[in-house]
């Protein structure tokens, strides 16, 4: 492609994918679909890397990251970024409104509330309208710059609307509470030690040095205070921001007194456990800028704002007894089960009590009392005993010796804060598990099978390994209570379509300790085929991107078992994929074909087609000639460019059949 024919379809990429990415993060509309969004997006990173000079600081590539900041560099604040008084009791506001009050000397006031966001400050400097750098908190008067982590921000925007030369904006980075749960989920899923928190997470991962490893983390910003001229009041410079396309919670609010600053701390006192991120308390801020600047400052902490934090709830409830679960991998989790008891909004019956360092740390006897809190608001957790209530007699908790389900001893590995069983073949919890894990969403993804039919066919003795499940037959299956013809035949065409899953999805499936969903990408992207990987020794494991001693000695230890190397082998008989096709799909398969597209689409963009056409190899041209090879006809397309291929003998077809063409 020329420069200047590179220059003209970078624009239109930029243009669309910014106007597709503001719809989609700050307005919840998909104007595409994920598929067409990625393909635009791979166009504009092939064309910026065989244009360099094409790309833009502020193009949505970076969004998708890909640099690697082996320190990052200290920067200065314009202003220092403080800190907040902290109250946690409605007496201590009322001495702030009344210290407010005399210091502004009779003259009338209003206060913005906002919800005091739980994550990490961060300050954003825009000029000439895009965004130049990110700057962390730090120690208030300098931070690090983390700008190539904060563009993989999606609603952080790169370019605004303002019309300024230079503004800063400063806010509150965060991990919304269903990333870290699902996060966390995957993390125990590959075996992984769990994150305690969403505010740790989302400071960790901004200080991340890969930035294609942050945009993974789905963190996301909101912002909270501007410095620039052009607004008398808080209110006003909010009103900017949420004009010129910055992300500002609605939850705010202006309030004419502290009598209303107080209704909206009860309003939200329940109601922050529905939004999306963590909230610790609130900010009350003094409206007015130039008040703001009669009342001054303390030494750390402004004298015009406030943050009220709401106390962390807990409940006291019997502790009933302590059961034990037994994971995939044979990790034992110890659970304390308590009386039901209303804990922020939902009743608590369980919370985990981790391993057996947390029982003695606790101290923990038969029948305490025991004090519990949602760390972190969602997990439920044993944070205490409530000693005036223990029995003269009772008995410490003795924690097992031996695996609850198969009654094999329990070992704990040197530095390992879990017991295991060791019995991993014969063990029905891990046997089960192994089962769930494999056809989980993010693995082979066979949706029809839940874990009740998974015990009845292990009981039945059918079910013991994943390969069983390719040897299922449908008059077993209807053996099974609650089996209809139906069902059967759905769990049957699951599991057969299972076998087109990709490589990643069945690396993952095998559920080896460590390898989640990245990690299995990374090993594949690297060795390709599973004999590949197989036959990997640790230096070759270790030299693979990210995969460090841990991962490469779990990795050799599974392969060194027989009876994962004979399932393998069954599974690959059964026809699961053990090699990826991923890069070579961007084929020259359509190498010399010219297409048109015309009409409305049911699975991509006009554009997304197009990208489609080339990155196989294939020519887009614009109008209908002889010489054309394929008319790709969508909905609505004019009856004259139909007359007109059909006299010329074009071979029309649907974006279907465009499919399949991809796939010869
Ligand atoms: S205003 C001078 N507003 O809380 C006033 N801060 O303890 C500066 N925070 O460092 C902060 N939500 O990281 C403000 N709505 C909000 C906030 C907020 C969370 C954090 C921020 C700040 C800390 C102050």
């Amino acid at each position: 492609m020329e420069l200047e024919q590179a220059k003209k379809r970078v624009d239109e990429l930029n243009k669309d994918l910014h106007h597709y990415n503001y719809a989609y993060y700050m307005e919840d509309k998909s104007l595409i679909s994920d598929y067409a969004f990625d393909l635009l997006l791979k166009e504009l990173i092939d064309l910026e890397s065989q244009f360099p000079n094409l790309k833009r600081p502020d193009s949505p590539t970076q969004r998708v990251g890909g640099t690697i900041n082996k320190s990052f560099k200290t920067v200065q604040h314009s202003t220092r970024m403080l800190s907040l008084g902290n109250t946690y009791s409605e007496d201590d506001l009322l001495d702030f409104d009344a210290r407010v009050a005399k210091g502004l000397e009779g003259q009338s006031y209003e206060y913005f509330c906002e919800l005091k966001f739980d994550g990490v400050a961060i300050s954003l400097q825009y000029e000439n309208d895009v965004l130049v750098r990110a700057v962390t908190r730090g120690d208030g008067t300098k931070g690090d710059d983390i700008t190539d982590n904060a563009k993989t921000i999606r609603t952080i925007p790169l370019k605004i609307k303002a019309n300024l030369n230079t503004l800063e904006v400063r806010g509150e980075v965060f991990m919304p509470k269903n990333v870290f749960e699902q996060l966390n989920k995957e993390r125990e899923e590959a075996g992984e030690d769990l994150y305690a928190n969403a505010r740790n997470t989302a400071s960790g991962s901004l200080k991340m040095m890969d930035s294609a490893q942050v945009a993974k983390r789905k963190l996301d910003c909101y912002l909270y205070m501007l410095l620039a001229d052009g607004h008398n009041s808080h209110e006003e410079a909010i009103h900017h921001l949420e004009k010129w396309g910055f992300n500002v919670s609605p939850t705010y609010q202006k309030c004419s007194n502290i009598q209303e600053v107080l209704r909206y701390i009860h309003h939200w006192s329940e109601k922050r456990h529905q939004l999306p991120v963590e909230t610790d308390g609130i900010v009350i801020k003094v409206n007015s800028l130039d008040q703001q600047e009669l009342l001054g400052f303390t030494a750390k902490t402004p004298k015009w704002a406030i943050s009220y934090k709401y106390k962390s709830e807990s409940a006291c409830t019997k502790l009933n007894a302590v059961t034990y679960q037994v994971g995939r991998t044979g990790a034992i989790t110890p659970v304390a089960e308590l009386a039901p008891v209303l804990l922020a909004g939902t009743t608590v019956k369980r919370a985990s009590l981790h391993n057996s360092n947390e029982i003695e740390r606790l101290n923990l006897h038969q029948g305490d009392f025991v004090f519990v809190e949602k760390g972190g608001e969602i997990i439920p957790k044993v944070t205490g005993v409530d000693l005036s209530k223990r029995a003269a007699n009772s008995l410490p908790i003795a924690y097992i010796t031996e695996c609850p389900a198969c009654q094999t001893s329990l070992v704990r590995k040197e530095g390992e804060a879990s017991h295991y069983c060791p019995n991993t073949q014969q063990c029905p919890p891990q046997i089960k598990g192994r089962i769930a894990h494999f056809i989980h969403r993010n693995a082979l993804d066979i949706d029809s099978l839940g874990e009740r039919t998974i015990s009845l066919l292990y009981e039945k003795g059918w079910l013991k390994k994943p390969s069983d499940l390719y040897k299922l037959t449908k008059e077993q299956l209807l053996e099974l209570e609650g089996f209809k013809d139906l069902s059967a035949t759905n769990l049957l065409n699951g599991i057969n379509n299972s076998k087109n899953a990709p490589f990643e999805a069945v690396l993952f499936g095998l559920g080896i300790r460590y390898v989640g969903k990245t990690v299995a990408e990374k090993l594949i992207e690297h060795f390709r085929t599973i004999d590949a990987l197989m036959s990997a020794n640790f230096e070759e494991l270790v030299g693979v991107q990210e995969i460090g001693d841990r991962i490469a000695e779990s990795v050799i230890a599974y392969f060194l078992e027989e009876e994962n190397r004979i399932e393998i082998e069954k599974l690959k008989s059964a026809g699961l994929q053990f090699v990826t096709t991923a890069n070579e799909k961007a084929s020259n398969i359509l190498a010399g074909k010219t297409f048109v597209v015309s009409g409305v689409f049911n699975n991509y963009s006009r554009d997304a087609l197009k990208a489609a056409i080339k990155t196989n190899g294939g020519k887009v041209v614009s109008s209908i000639s002889k010489k054309l090879d394929f008319l790709i006809a969508g909905d609505k397309m004019g009856p004259s460019k139909k007359e007109k291929a059909e006299k010329l003998e074009v071979r029309i077809i649907s974006e279907e059949d465009f499919e399949s063409l991809l796939l010869k």
